[in-house]
């Protein structure tokens, strides 16, 4: 099954393949996407092997990474570079990443950044990769300990979704894109919650994962194309990872990325409330989030002194000015607004708002 969706930016072809056929991944380097230079997550080419040898074997050279946060760094992005260097590729050699959300960050930014950008596609392995992560161009690496503090803008021409890649998602990680599934639903398409509510997460349907992921796609690639630098609308995006991706470094990366998300909507939920936001979507949300299995509260995970360190973290945000920090709060579903707060006005609000997640 296979077939072209309309696509939701200008700059990104979006296909669907099936990996029943050995040689299903070759078969898509085509039309100028030959012989590419891979890089793959470790764990994929190990589950996926018989899919992955025909594909590493008309590569042009093969990076091998394992997904891990404290790997997403400038040393990593180094050895991606020598490797390519290593392998002699050219400007005409096209880039495949296939894995998550990691692999296909720091393989973006190597590929938008060594001989000064080389083409580039994306095949994403996890839930949260092909329902957000894959589309929209932004790569990234950590730095000292803070999330994507160094990173390009850089949309993939190529994205190639294959749902059969979820069959072998541990289920956390599939847990983990339900959260950029509800931030998506809350930002753009209400029919993406219903969806979401008669799905069976346990025993997910192909064709309904295929349903929230194009929809999921349509709402970003909608936005994306019409900010790709997020000098305005694209910022709506951020929902619910100014916190979450300060409590996802200060989990020291315990709480995976979609974990980390999913407490920041409620907590921004929350922030939204003392604006004049729905009072009950905080409680909503927590509910979708407890339906879905994923943490509502977070316990041990962030300890009291990195707690206490939290503004250090929120300071680093990419969304920070010098005159505050603006934040992309849901006042309700699919009512989504840029709301703009003072330090004075964070730190009054922000240890309840902390508070109400320190269960
Ligand atoms: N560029 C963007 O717009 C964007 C958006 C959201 C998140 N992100 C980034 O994405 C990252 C999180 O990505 P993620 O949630 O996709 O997880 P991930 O890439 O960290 O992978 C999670 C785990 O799943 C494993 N895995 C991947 N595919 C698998 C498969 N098919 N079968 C079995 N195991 C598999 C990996 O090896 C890893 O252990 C974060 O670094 C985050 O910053 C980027």
């Amino acid at each position: 099954m296979n077939f072209k969706w309309n696509n939701p930016t200008p700059v990104t072809a979006i296909n669907t393949c099936s990996l029943k056929e050995q040689s299903a991944l070759l078969d898509e380097f085509q039309d100028g996407w030959e012989h590419p230079f891979l890089i793959i997550d470790s764990e994929v080419r190990r589950l996926w092997d018989r899919q992955m040898q025909p594909a590493i074997l008309s590569a042009s050279g093969l990076y091998v990474m394992e997904a891990r946060e404290v790997l997403k760094n400038t040393f990593t992005l180094s050895r991606i570079w020598d490797s390519m260097s290593a392998a002699e590729i050219h400007r005409d050699t096209p880039v495949t990443v296939i894995g998550g959300g990691l692999v296909c960050d720091i393989g973006a930014m190597a590929a938008s950044t060594y001989l000064r950008g080389l083409r580039l596609m994306l095949v994403p392995t996890t839930l949260l990769c092909m329902v957000d992560a894959c589309l929209g161009g932004k790569t990234g690496v950590n730095l000292a300990g803070v999330k994507n503090q160094v990173g390009t803008y850089n949309p993939a021409g190529n994205i190639l979704i294959a749902p059969d890649f979820l069959d072998t998602l541990p289920e956390r990680e599939f847990k983990s894109g339900i959260a950029e599934i509800i931030k998506t639903a809350l930002i753009g398409d209400r029919s993406i919650k219903e969806l979401l509510e008669r799905m069976d997460i346990k025993n997910p349907d192909k064709n309904s994962i295929l349903e929230i992921i194009r929809k999921c796609l349509e709402v970003k690639g909608g936005i994306v194309a019409e900010d790709l630098r997020e000098n305005g609308k694209r910022m709506l995006l951020n929902l619910g990872h100014t916190i979450g991706h300060a409590l996802e470094s200060a989990s020291e990366f315990q709480l995976s990325h979609g974990e980390a998300v999913g407490l920041g909507l409620i907590g921004e939920a929350a922030l939204a409330v003392s604006r004049g936001g729905n009072r009950d979507l905080p409680g909503e949300i927590e509910h979708m989030l407890k339906q879905a299995g994923l943490p509502t509260g977070i316990n041990e995970m962030v300890s009291v002194e990195k707690l206490s360190q939290l503004s250090q973290l929120f300071n680093k945000d990419k969304k920070t000015r010098r005159d505050g920090r603006i934040w992309a709060l849901p006042f309700d579903w699919c009512d989504c607004r840029l709301t703009h707060f003072t330090p004075d006005q964070e730190e009054t609000l922000l240890p309840g708002i902390m508070s109400l997640l320190k269960v």
